[in-house]
């Protein structure tokens, strides 16, 4: 991901970096992930070394006031690739400002970027306002149209 993907009025989309990890934990605990600032320091290290990937924070002064996480994954049934949103999550203080179309839109570029020719996101069904917003940015519900099959292991 590029380092500054877009900036327009004082909302900046970077690239999270590792001075990142605190507010990127809490922003995570408030996406229902409890985790702590060592653990986001370690998956925004993992993140940061893949080249069709990665996690861009949306920042407001110097505040990390949202963040979102994708990566691209290659297609083998026909050829390009396909984009995955894995976590977003905007601070419960900044919702509904814009700060969410914006990460997602970054996304998008990003995507676009590295050849995708969708994203896609999943999302519980318990998430009606996350459900919402997505549809209000274009994504249509294609659960009807195929299973999700997962399976714990050990
Ligand atoms: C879902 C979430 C990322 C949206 O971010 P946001 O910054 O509040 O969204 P935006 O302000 O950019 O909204 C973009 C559009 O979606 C609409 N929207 C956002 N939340 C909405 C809601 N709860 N209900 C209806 N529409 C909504 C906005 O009105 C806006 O449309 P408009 O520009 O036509 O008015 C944020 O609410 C959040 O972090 N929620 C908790 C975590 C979560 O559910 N993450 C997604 C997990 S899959």
């Amino acid at each position: 991901v590029a380092q500054a993907v877009r900036t327009t009025d004082d909302l900046v989309i970077r690239a999270a970096s590792a001075e990142d990890s605190a507010p990127i934990a809490d922003l995570l605990t408030q996406l229902g992930y409890p985790c702590s600032p060592e653990e986001a320091k370690e998956r925004l290290a993992t993140w940061r070394a893949d080249d069709r990937g990665g996690v861009l924070a949306a920042v407001i002064g110097t505040s990390v006031v949202g963040f979102v996480a994708v990566h691209a994954i290659p297609y083998f049934e026909r050829s390009g690739s396909w984009a995955r949103i894995c976590a977003l999550a905007v601070d419960r203080l900044h919702r509904r400002a814009g700060v969410g179309r914006r990460l997602v839109h970054a996304c998008e570029e990003a995507a676009a970027g590295w050849g995708c020719a969708t994203v896609e996101v999943t999302s519980s069904r318990t998430r009606d306002d996350a459900h919402a917003f997505y549809r209000r940015l274009g994504y249509e519900d294609a659960c009807g149209r195929s299973g999700r099959f997962v399976r714990e292991l050990g």
